[in-house]
């Protein structure tokens, strides 16, 4: 089986909710809910909720994320967070790319490239996020512009750099709308992005990397998309505010 080779990772994307105190009762709900997953547990908060998620999660098997990075270690960037300052902290993950950040925030291939290399150079892990829009898809070209967001999103990393890379697909249409994709898009599409790795840094490096699916996952539907060959795990927005919800969901993962 292949999924062997490589972690399911299962990742909360928290976007722009919860306080800092709101976020340390959550973590308190999360700890015991997950604390016997079988796959990595990620939490990605708001930069605000950094410091005491870190402080919470401390020697569980939960671990934190930062949900953007600026691409600069400093300088006159007012507003942004750079990637050393987030390794500083204890920070592990961070996500690149969302659909959110290119849709609001200007986000572009290009900047996502240097965002994700600018987090791998300072140890961090992104997780680049890449998906297509539902005029896209019933376009017909959701394959060809993945695998093109791929490609410039790791412009210039080497399969050593990869290792700590994670991709997630996420269909736009999918995301907070309710509607998923099915099993069968999630791992067409996820199945793709390893294809694309493959053809840039050989077998190994593509068997090796997690694609995660992304969009409207929940309780109810994550068993069967994590079931899926190329499925290894998800990003989470929604459901993973609920920790009961949250770890029905990492309960299937590490089954998956
Ligand atoms: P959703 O968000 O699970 O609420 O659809 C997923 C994401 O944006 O990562």
């Amino acid at each position: 089986m292949d999924k062997q080779h490589r972690k399911a990772i299962i990742a909360g994307n928290w976007k722009m909710n919860k306080t800092p105190k709101e976020a340390a009762a959550l973590i308190d709900q999360l700890i015991p809910a997950v604390k016997d997953a079988g796959c990595e547990v990620v939490i990605c908060v708001p930069f605000v909720d950094l410091a005491v998620a870190l402080e919470k999660t401390k020697g569980t098997n939960i671990r934190v994320g930062a949900e953007n990075v600026h691409f600069e270690a400093a300088g006159a960037f007012t507003g942004e967070v750079s990637a050393p300052m987030l390794a500083e902290m204890g920070v592990e993950y961070v996500v690149v790319g969302h659909s959110e950040r290119r849709q609001y925030f200007a986000e572009t291939d290009e900047t996502v490239n240097k965002r994700a290399r600018a987090a791998v150079a300072a140890g961090l892990k992104p997780i680049i996020c890449v998906g297509e829009s539902l005029a896209q898809r019933e376009q017909g070209v959701t394959e060809e512009l993945v695998r093109l967001q791929v490609k410039i999103a790791l412009g210039g990393m080497t399969a050593d750099d990869l290792k700590n890379v994670v991709i997630a697909y996420e269909p736009i249409w999918a995301i907070g709308t309710g509607r998923t994709a099915t099993a069968e898009q999630a791992q067409e599409v996820c199945a793709a992005i390893r294809k694309v790795v493959g053809e840039l840094y050989g077998a190994d490096a593509a068997l090796a990397l997690t694609v995660q699916y992304g969009g409207s996952m929940n309780a109810g539907n994550a068993a069967e998309l994590v079931a899926k060959p190329d499925v290894d795990g998800g990003l989470i927005g929604g459901a993973s505010l609920k920790a009961d919800q949250f770890a029905v969901i990492v309960d299937a993962a590490g089954k998956g």
